[in-house]
């Protein structure tokens, strides 16, 4: 195709209207596309086949949410975000393996401190704290993250914040679904 020609059909009103070429290196439009859509949505991240044992969790970085998926004790698929909600240390490190779920404070830290929790995610183990008195575990587990495994085992996740997400999981899938999580 000569200049001339490629010119012409680039200009034909027939193709109709495009993005504005701006929004594809746009960082301003990345991350309202994030926070809009993806942040939003369903999205496969894995498949169960990798999280066989009790601990064994894999990590993800998906629009700037840092999160793992676990297997916990009674088989089910368990998602949190990576960090505790005490100082925002990480429970987990590596990017899979198999793990229990302890903040790792860095030694440096003179009162060092590290919270453990069950691979449901609920604080167990408080250093220091038996004796604060209204200190209530129940609200201090690591947050988590929306999960469910369809009937080809692949893991699903949803990284809306409210504790019912805005789009069903049902209404996202291609294939018939089974509930994990
Ligand atoms: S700093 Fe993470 S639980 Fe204390």
């Amino acid at each position: 195709m000569n200049g001339a020609k490629a010119n012409k059909t680039m200009s034909d009103s027939s193709l109709g209207a495009a993005l504005p070429a701006s929004w594809y290196s746009s960082r301003g439009i990345y991350e309202l596309e994030s926070r809009a859509i993806f942040s939003r949505q369903w999205l496969t991240v894995t498949h169960e086949l990798r999280l066989a044992a009790p601990g064994a969790y894999a990590k993800f970085t998906i629009t700037g949410y840092r999160f793992f998926i676990i297997r916990a004790r009674n088989g089910d698929l368990n998602a949190f975000l990576k960090m505790c909600q005490h100082r925002a240390f990480p429970v987990v490190l590596q990017d899979e393996g198999t793990a229990s779920l302890t903040c790792l404070v860095p030694e440096s830290l003179s009162n060092r401190q590290s919270w453990s929790y069950g691979l449901n995610g609920k604080l167990a183990k408080v250093p220091n704290f038996d004796k604060v008195g209204d200190f209530d575990k129940s609200q201090y587990g690591v947050f988590r993250v929306h999960v469910k495994v369809d009937v080809k085992g692949f893991a699903w996740v949803n990284l809306d914040g409210a504790l019912v997400p805005a789009i069903k999981w049902e209404n996202s899938l291609p294939v018939s679904t089974s509930n994990s999580g």
